[in-house]
């Protein structure tokens, strides 16, 4: 597979989407094919799947079904839209990946880390990013960013606030769990994301481009 995979991660109201536009608007501009993302989602069937997984109330699903929801969403994903843009040698950016089923799931409410990385394997054929942007703010910070966006947000539309109502301490654990997974995986870099929108665009850029 000849393009780059690069998943951007993070707690809520972190600033993934303003600073994906951002690096796909660079990358661009130095002539590569972009293709802009995210999860769960990305095509027809996985954002069918979304709905289910970030509408309604907290308790609607198990951890297990979640984890089987997210990664179905996946499986299509992959297949249909990120593997065949990496063989065309596209740049793929995507809005969340397997870290945050990992951290979500995994980290948060304690599901196996070896059983998620193996149900990844098998439903996406151990398709790993070659590069995962961790934008990190702190929680309250990053919460209170989301439950503003969610107040402004059009009344026609669905809330996508499942997981938010999850609390603090909740938040806290995803947001260790991927400061674990910076600490061992080089692939995984940590941004500061509680700085100013420019210097968070810079800190992307030097580890992206
Ligand atoms: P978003 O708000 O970044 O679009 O993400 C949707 C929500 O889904 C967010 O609260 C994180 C959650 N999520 C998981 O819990 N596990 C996952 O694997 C993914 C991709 C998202």
């Amino acid at each position: 597979m000849s393009g780059r995979f690069i998943a951007f991660e993070g707690g809520e109201g972190a600033g993934k989407s303003t600073q994906i536009a951002r690096l796909a608007e660079a990358l661009r501009a130095r002539g590569e094919e972009v293709v802009v993302t995210r999860e769960p989602g990305g095509t027809p069937g996985a954002e069918e799947i979304r709905a289910l997984f970030v509408t309604g109330e907290t308790g609607r699903w198990t951890v297990e079904t979640d984890v089987l929801l997210v990664t179905a969403a996946r499986a299509d994903h992959v297949a249909r839209l990120i593997r065949p843009a990496l063989e065309a040698g596209k740049t793929v950016l995507c809005d969340r990946f397997i870290h945050s089923t990992l951290a979500y799931q995994g980290c948060g409410k304690g599901v196996s880390i070896g059983l998620l990385k193996r149900l990844h394997s098998f439903a996406t054929g151990d398709l790993w990013p070659d590069l995962v942007l961790w934008l990190d703010v702190p929680v309250e910070l990053g919460l209170s960013r989301s439950t503003k966006r969610a107040a402004a947000q059009d009344e026609s539309l669905p809330q996508e606030q499942r997981f938010e109502a999850l609390g603090l301490a909740y938040h806290e654990k995803v947001r260790r769990g991927f400061a674990a997974f910076a600490a061992d995986d080089p692939r995984v870099v940590r941004i500061d994301a509680a700085q100013p929108l420019d210097a968070v665009t810079a800190a992307i850029a030097a580890a992206a481009l």
